[in-house]
């Protein structure tokens, strides 16, 4: 169970995130997280370590400051939005398209993979269901080390987000 979103501040966090501690303690949910969570956020936050952060990661959006937090921290990243909405400015984009060629594949399996390779748990969503199975056709090819280096340098920082984003709010 995830706190959806940092807001309204950091008295409501701080009531948030002590009744799912107490629901945890309880057996009520077996694992609590959050999401939109940055790293003043999270600092702040007392135990128990969030299991979780989702957060908006793509190649354009990185959040890298977040993701290092995580990484040293042991929390799990689900990385939402991670087809960019299927915005065709970003599933059209050259770097993307060369990369998909190269390996055979669609746009968006290049994007779900890097998302794979990061280490990150990508949720992409679709109400259709041949989408449905071929954001699952992501295990029979992999993105070499320069195709991840030509991804990771399409990061726009907050500007690329397509969504909320809302980890800077105070
Ligand atoms: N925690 C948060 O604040 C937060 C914020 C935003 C989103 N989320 C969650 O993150 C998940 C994904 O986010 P999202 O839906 O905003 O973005 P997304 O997964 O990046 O994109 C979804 C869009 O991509 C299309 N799509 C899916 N697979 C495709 C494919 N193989 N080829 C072409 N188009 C494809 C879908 O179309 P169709 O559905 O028409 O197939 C839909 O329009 C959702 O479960 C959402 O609840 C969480």
């Amino acid at each position: 169970m995830l706190i959806h979103a940092p807001r309204p501040g950091a008295a409501a966090r701080a009531v948030h995130w002590a009744a799912l501690a107490r629901a945890q303690a309880d057996g009520w949910v077996r694992d609590i997280g959050v999401s939109n969570f940055g790293v003043a956020h999270l600092r702040a936050l007392p135990g128990p370590t969030p299991a979780i952060n989702q957060i908006e990661l793509h190649p354009w959006c990185q959040q890298r400051e977040i993701v290092q937090y995580c990484r040293e921290h042991g929390i799990a990243l689900q990385a939402y939005c991670p087809l960019v909405r299927a915005d065709p400015k970003r599933l059209e984009d050259p770097v993307v398209v060369d990369i998909a060629k190269k390996h055979g594949k669609g746009a968006t399996h290049v994007l779900l993979r890097w998302s794979l390779q990061k280490g990150y748990i990508p949720l992409p969503k679709s109400v259709t269901p041949s989408r449905i199975r071929s954001n699952t056709e992501l295990y029979d090819f992999e993105l070499d080390a320069e195709d991840m280096e030509r991804l990771d340098a399409l990061d726009e920082g907050a500007a690329g987000a397509c969504s909320w984003n809302p980890v800077d709010t105070p």
